[in-house]
């Protein structure tokens, strides 16, 4: 097994990897919880529940199980609401911790009834997708969508733990690996150009699972990602990077509506975009530009942008939580491996958004 830290404000708490930690989950079960509550979603209970309710019923407490619909769709004020109509129901107390074994949907859902329950019960992340393992258990970002906009309804709240077993992956349809790898790639991206260079080298073996290639690609994600949120926990500054090609991307979610494409398929299309843009703004180098190009595809993501009309497109990515005023924000490339925030002009966008 390997720990990673993330130390903030609002949390210390180890990302334990490793094959195998499903079954010892009940490690990060806190001895005085009163009572444990599984949160996940129809497709995952039917794969994994039965399995991670006895390990968890090994600590003696009560296990409650709550099953979400799934889908991005149901992001939503209602699977938020059934979570609490269930611990209401059974007036579970201040003590209880919530698991939220699932995806990315899950973990955002989960940790943001977590951090609103009773003002705030501790939760416990157990990632299932590529995409939640390297990215979305991690950091304490919780939300659900608002038909606007993507994430808009949420908390910083910081988990007990963050346990990943990359086994689970293996039930993992082709298309989620290739979402989830779009999120891993960013990283190299963002701030590591060997990692990228690594994962260039590596498609093939990280699209086949194979276990060394998958380890090595989710500890070096963790490892970025802690150290970005360990120095800016609330984004006020550096966590903004994180977001490259999700201001594209959420528009794109938005736009087509959510689930049409996945998180992880939007973001590679537009960190495709946003390498392109940091081409126009700040001279990124060309054949940067078109390794980033080649990498997204080469993972099984899209790189063509879908036709929003601009309009459309520039009131989406208007409503980010990275602008200030009105002006539209993007995290952009002055070289591979490193990342900054600029406000450009919709004059200067407008081309790239209609395709030009
Ligand atoms: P997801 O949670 O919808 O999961 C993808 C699909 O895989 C679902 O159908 C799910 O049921 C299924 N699944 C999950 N684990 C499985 C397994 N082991 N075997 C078989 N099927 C399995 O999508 P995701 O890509 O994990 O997450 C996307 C979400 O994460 C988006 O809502 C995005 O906004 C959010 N996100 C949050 C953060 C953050 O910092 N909080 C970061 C990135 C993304
Ligand atoms: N996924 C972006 C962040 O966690 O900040």
């Amino acid at each position: 097994m390997f720990t990673v830290r993330v130390e903030t404000p609002g949390g210390h708490y180890p990302i334990h990897i490793g094959a195998g930690r499903l079954a010892a989950l009940v490690q990060s079960v806190p001895a005085d919880a009163t009572s444990i509550v599984l949160v996940t979603n129809t497709t995952i209970a039917a794969l994994y529940a039965d399995r991670v309710e006895t390990v968890l019923q090994a600590s003696g407490k009560p296990v409650l199980r709550i099953v979400l619909p799934d889908g991005e769709q149901y992001k939503t004020w209602d699977s938020l609401n059934q979570i609490f109509d269930a611990l209401l129901e059974q007036a579970l107390d201040r003590h209880t911790v919530l698991v939220a074994l699932g995806g990315g949907v899950v973990g955002d859902v989960c940790g943001f009834a977590a951090a609103c329950y009773m003002r705030g019960v501790r939760f416990i992340q157990v990632p299932t997708t590529l995409l939640a393992q390297v990215d979305s258990s991690v950091g304490g970002k919780t939300a659900i969508n608002h038909p606007r906009g993507k994430n808009m309804i949420g908390a910083f709240y910081q988990p007990l733990a963050v346990e990943i077993d990359p086994d689970v992956l293996k039930t993992l349809p082709a298309r989620e690996i290739s979402a989830g790898l779009a999120e891993t790639v960013k990283y190299g991206m963002i701030a590591d150009d060997d990692f990228f260079t690594w994962c260039e080298t590596h498609v093939a073996a990280l699209r086949a699972l194979d276990d060394d290639a998958v380890r090595h690609a989710v500890r070096r994600s963790c490892e970025i990602k802690a150290r970005v949120v360990s120095q800016d926990e609330r984004e006020s500054g550096v966590r903004a990077i994180l977001n490259f090609g999700h201001t594209f991307g959420h528009a794109i979610e938005s736009g087509l509506g959510f689930g049409r494409w996945l998180h992880g398929e939007a973001v590679g299309c537009g960190m495709v975009m946003a390498a392109e843009l940091s081409h126009r703004v700040l001279g990124l180098d060309r054949t940067i530009v078109e390794r980033i190009r080649a990498l997204v595809a080469a993972i099984g993501c899209p790189v063509q942008a879908p036709d929003l009309g601009v309009q459309q497109w520039l009131d989406l990515m208007r409503v980010d939580k990275k602008n200030q005023g009105h002006q539209i924000r993007y995290v952009l490339l002055p070289e591979l491996g490193r990342a900054e925030v600029h406000a450009v002009a919709d004059e200067r966008v407008q081309p790239l958004l209609s395709g030009q």
